[in-house]
């Protein structure tokens, strides 16, 4: 597939005529990353904006003993490192390949150049951060207000909204569920048994399916 096919399934784009897209495409480097490696890393200084073309990234937080706290996970058509080119501060977070994926890069001068010429690009990119926010809002709001069966059931219900039905395809661990909220495997495989001896949701080796999707909202602290 070329670049402009790429670019054309990217939201930030849908705006731009086949001419402009072409004209972008002549600016993006196209990178492969191999699993489990380390596209940005945190405090480094950032001179340019990455898009998904393939594969899936998780944008996450180490600490000194290597815990990692995974803040999002981003796939096709999904960009990042937006945050140190609108304030030149350093990166705030490690991104990492969870999968082989391949990027577009654009440099600093070239996404500042596109949004001047496309204001649209720009309030999708400001769309986009504020439903970042509004995501990290009601994780903070997890963590100091539900108990682990709570934020599983929370986690949940978000990736079955993401895949639009009560499936949930996407291919995640104990331990990667455990990272993105905030506790330990251990942990999370006891929940996950809770929450299937109640009912409420179906566990095989290849998905994760919702039985009772109003069990799981009052568990995380949905109200009706
Ligand atoms: P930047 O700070 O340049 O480099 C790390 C990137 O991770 C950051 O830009 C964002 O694109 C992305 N990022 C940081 N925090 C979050 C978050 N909470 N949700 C989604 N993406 C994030």
């Amino acid at each position: 597939m070329s670049t402009v096919d790429d670019l054309k399934r990217v939201p930030l784009f849908s705006d731009l005529s086949e001419a402009e897209l072409a004209r972008f495409a002549e600016v993006a480097r196209e990178r492969e990353y191999p699993k489990n490696s380390v596209i940005l890393f945190e405090d480094d200084p950032g001179d340019a904006l990455y898009i998904v073309s393939g594969g899936q990234v998780k944008v996450v937080l180490i600490g000194e003993d290597g815990r990692e706290v995974i803040l999002s996970v981003l796939s096709d058509g999904d960009f990042f490192g937006e945050m140190s080119l609108i304030d030149d501060e350093p990166r705030s977070a490690h991104v990492i390949a969870m999968r082989d994926s391949r990027l577009l890069v654009l440099r600093r001068d070239d996404f500042q150049q596109q949004i001047q010429q496309h204001p649209s690009i720009a309030l999708k990119v400001l769309k986009v951060m504020v439903q970042r926010l509004r995501r990290a809002d009601a994780k903070i709001g997890g963590l100091v207000l539900l108990d682990v069966n709570g934020r599983v059931a929370k986690l949940l219900l978000d990736l079955s909204d993401e895949s639009g039905g009560p499936k949930i395809t996407r291919r995640l661990t104990h331990h990667t569920i455990a990272q993105m909220i905030g506790s330990s495997r251990e942990t999370v495989s006891r929940a996950m048994r809770e929450l299937t001896e109640r009912k409420l949701i179906d566990v095989t080796r290849r998905e994760i399916t919702i039985r009772d999707k109003d069990g799981l909202s009052s568990l995380a602290g949905d109200r009706a």
